[in-house]
């Protein structure tokens, strides 16, 4: 738990974590910062404001130790004391007070300058969870709180791909299912897509599945929705990859809350390794809070003037609202339509600043056949120059790269068996 010399200075504190990096967003807990420096304090002041620490409750004072030790003389502590602190001497000593008002279970987060295995022990002993050397960046306050909660065997868990067009039929359905897929298949990890075109979803089309039971049912029973629960509501397509359908019904309407569906997301993110988030093409409070809550995007576009500016649009308002995470992906799709005029990938990664992850080009006869006979690309057409594709993008949304499929050995189940205990 303690990052310890984790940040060399040469460092930019700044930087965005790397892909194989998951930062688990923190519970609903409260923190309460004591800093001695406006860096720290500004550092901190927008760690809270990441969508990882979007339900926890930040305060901020200056006046470091002394602050602190004064404020919970007569003041509950919180979950979580982040204590900025420059001196050896006065750190230790002002610790050991600390610690005769401090509740217990409360955890203490030590940000200092000092680079030093011995000051580091004593740390330990007094059961400081977490020490970040100073200069601290927003992502280095994020993940040392984040940390505290998340077992460290749950790294792999949890982590949401949000995919979605940047206009209505540019084929964001199609390529996130074919994602999912993949990285059910190539990466074997657990995957589960959730279809949220609750009215027109065809997510239960495209895996030839017909359950019973969907999101529909987690979404309009909040109350009920447990790892259990959602479990019930999955139906499993192969190996690796489970299918939250849609209703794709049209007996009620589908107009949701803002928050409808953290619930679900949370409940998910507790048990799954990889959520695809099938997100139909619209700008609601739900859709926009899905997008900017996931790990990680995909934004699908084909190669017109209207999905360069949605996609643009998609970019700047998601860049800023994630300040602290890599920027989205995206892909173009359906290129080279007969006939069609298309502005050219080079054009999009300019206005975009940024290059696509793939141009999947238009073929009616293969997409066509997959969506009719409820199979994905692969199934029928095993060498179809887009599945190198979908892989590549799964790759790059997950950070995996494919597992070896000949490594598994006589041992593995067993290995497998003694890692999981
Ligand atoms: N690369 C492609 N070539 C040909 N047809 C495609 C391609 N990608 C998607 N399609 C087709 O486009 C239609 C719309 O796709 P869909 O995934 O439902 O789009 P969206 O979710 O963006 O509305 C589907 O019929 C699908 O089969
Ligand atoms: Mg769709």
């Amino acid at each position: 738990m303690i990052s310890y010399a984790r940040q060399t200075q040469e460092e930019q504190p700044e930087a965005p974590p790397p892909v194989e990096e998951h930062i688990a967003p923190a519970p609903r807990v409260s923190v309460q910062a004591f800093c001695e420096t406006v860096e720290t304090a500004a550092a901190v002041q927008s760690a809270g404001e990441d969508r990882r620490l979007g339900k926890a409750h930040l305060k901020i004072q200056m006046g470091g130790m002394m602050a602190a030790i004064e404020a919970y003389r007569s003041a509950p502590t919180p979950n979580v004391i982040v204590l900025e602190s420059d001196a050896r001497s006065d750190l230790l000593t002002g610790l050991d007070q600390l610690a005769t008002v401090c509740d217990a279970g409360t955890r203490v987060v030590v940000i200092g300058r000092i680079n030093d295995v011995m000051l580091y022990r004593e740390l330990v002993r007094r059961g400081v969870s977490d020490y970040v050397l100073a200069p601290v960046g927003a992502i280095d306050v994020v993940r040392s709180i984040c940390n505290l909660f998340s077992a460290p065997e749950a790294k792999a868990v949890g982590r949401i791909i949000a995919v979605v067009g940047a206009k209505g039929g540019v084929g964001a359905s199609t390529i996130s299912h074919n994602v999912a897929w993949a990285i059910a298949r190539d990466l074997a990890m657990d995957a589960v897509v959730a279809d949220l075109d609750l009215a027109f979803g065809t997510a239960g089309l495209d895996y030839n599945q017909d359950p019973p039971q969907g999101i529909a049912d987690a979404v309009f029973s909040p109350d009920r929705v447990d790892t259990a629960f959602v479990d019930r509501l999955l139906s499993k397509c192969t190996d690796h990859l489970s299918l939250l359908a849609a209703p794709a019904t049209l007996d009620r309407v589908y107009d949701f809350g803002t928050d409808a569906f953290d619930a679900v997301f949370d409940t998910l993110r507790a048990t799954m390794p990889c959520i695809v988030l099938d997100i139909p093409h619209q700008w609601s409070g739900w859709t926009k809070r899905a997008l900017i809550g996931a790990d990680d995007i995909l934004i699908v576009a084909a190669p017109d003037l209207a999905n360069l500016r949605n996609t643009k649009n998609l970019f700047d308002l998601l860049k800023a609202a994630r300040p602290n995470d890599r920027p989205p992906l995206y892909c173009l799709n359906q290129v080279g339509i007969p006939k069609r005029p298309e502005i050219a990938a080079t054009e999009f990664a300019k206005a975009i600043e940024s290059q696509p992850v793939v141009s999947i080009p238009f073929e009616p006869q293969t997409f066509g056949a997959a969506a009719n006979n409820g199979q994905m690309i692969a199934e029928i057409s095993a060498n179809h120059k887009s599945i190198e594709m979908f892989l590549q993008i799964a790759q790059r949304l997950t950070g995996r790269s494919e597992t070896k499929k000949q490594k598994s050995s006589l041992l593995s189940p067993l290995i497998e068996k003694l890692r999981g205990k």
